[in-house]
């Protein structure tokens, strides 16, 4: 039967009807061990009492009532946000991409208002994954993604990740902003190196430009700080935030300093559903379990736990993987075979894992993982690794076709 859906996703003959903590069950009658959280989105895993609870009871009192009215529960999670960051002011989305459209639009509004509207392009970095709008597109610079969809929106130039003579050379007296990923996701979990997001904070103050940091997927506890950012020592003007802050509900937010904003008045920018107040009782709920005392240190340590466990995996099957990545519970595999055939051995193990650009497999469990499930996930990893293996011996033996 022909699918009434678009068909710009390649789905998996699966599907899942209920969730508890880090399993899924699926319509087959089999449970899976989900490291992939929906793409670094169910932060708290599935069906999580509290965030349940909160969202059910807000269900029962009020879903929308427009941006037009004050959101109490909307000024709760700004400010706890803000409480939280390098930030004075949010705005809520309803998806990553928005959260960064804001970030782009307040870059450029900034000089718009600072009298320098000539400074509008902003440099972004190759490998990078910023969304699917049409301006998030020639952010994140892929052909693969920009071809067909009309010319490319203007204003995007790209370098290489650590290339700091090529950043300095890009930077013109249009440029308006920096904006990059401390860990790229989509492109492979690939770090950067700290010493070049210390001068990426340098270059920008010294030619007044914005520093955008992506924490669509890093952020909300992924690394075991609430954001990456806080690693670094590296503090942006702005930052996009989506995925986990969620915990599965669609929502997004873009964070600024108070003088990064100043473009943004009245009128300038909107949304029609972003920071509704189902939305933001759940992103609520969901700081309320992240920044429980000991929570963040916890996935710091379970990080470390399953990384040591990814290199023991390594070792012992260096035919199908190549490399550990990663940082806290965000971890790549970069395999020898085609990162497809792994995740497809490990859903044969009942394992969900996501693949990533670079021939990188990531894993990015639900924050509440307990030391058990990595075990778990380690013999199924282990099984899937074997029997990989089984097949590149059949295929290699002598007469093999
Ligand atoms: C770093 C980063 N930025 C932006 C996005 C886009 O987010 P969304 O799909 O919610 O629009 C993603 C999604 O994978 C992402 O990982």
């Amino acid at each position: 039967m022909t699918s009434p859906l678009l068909p710009v996703f390649a789905r998996a003959e699966l599907s899942f009807e209920k969730g508890e903590g880090p399993w899924l069950y699926g319509r087959d009658g089999q449970r899976y061990l989900d490291f992939g959280a929906g793409i670094a989105v169910n932060a708290l895993g599935h069906a999580h009492p509290h965030l349940v609870e909160a969202l059910t009871e807000q269900a029962s009192k009020l879903w929308h009532s427009s941006n037009l009215f004050q959101i109490p529960e909307g000024e709760r999670l700004a400010q706890r946000l803000v409480d939280h960051t390098f930030a004075d002011v949010v705005f809520f989305t309803n998806s990553g991409a928005e959260a960064n459209e804001a970030a782009i639009k307040m870059a450029r509004k900034y000089h718009h208002a600072n009298g320098h509207p000539e400074r509008f392009r902003i440099i972004t970095f190759e490998g990078a994954f910023h969304g699917r709008t049409l301006a998030t597109i020639a952010a994140g610079g892929q052909a693969k993604y920009i071809e067909g969809f009309g010319p490319k929106v203007e204003g995007f130039d790209q370098v290489p990740v650590n290339d700091l003579e090529a950043l300095k050379a890009a930077i013109g007296p249009e440029t308006a902003a920096l904006m990059i990923e401390p860990i790229q996701g989509e492109g492979g979990v690939r770090s950067v190196d700290n010493a070049f997001l210390k001068q990426l904070r340098a270059l920008c103050d010294q030619h007044g430009l914005m520093l955008i940091f992506d924490e669509i997927q890093t952020g909300v506890g992924r690394t075991g700080k609430l954001f990456a950012y806080e690693w670094t020592g590296v503090t942006p003007d702005i930052m996009a935030v989506a995925k986990g802050i969620g915990g599965g509900f669609p929502m997004g937010a873009c964070l600024a300093t108070r003088e990064a904003a100043i473009g943004m008045t009245a009128g300038s920018h909107g949304t029609t559903f972003g920071g509704n107040p189902l939305a933001m009782a759940v992103g609520n709920a969901v700081l309320d379990v992240i920044l429980a005392p000991g929570f963040l240190k916890e996935v710091e340590r379970k990080g470390l736990l399953l990384k040591q466990r990814l290199a023991e995996l390594k070792d012992r099957h260096s035919s199908i993987i190549a490399e550990v990545r990663g940082f806290g519970l965000m971890m790549g595999l970069r395999t020898v075979v085609p990162n497809t055939d792994f995740v497809a051995a490990a859903r044969d193990q009942k394992m969900i894992v996501i693949g990533a650009g670079d021939n990188v497999v990531r894993l990015l469990p639900p924050l509440i993982i307990s030391d058990e499930d990595i075990s778990e996930a380690f013999n199924r990893l282990d099984a899937a690794c074997a029997a990989m293996e089984a097949e590149l011996k059949t295929k290699t033996q002598p007469g093999a076709a």
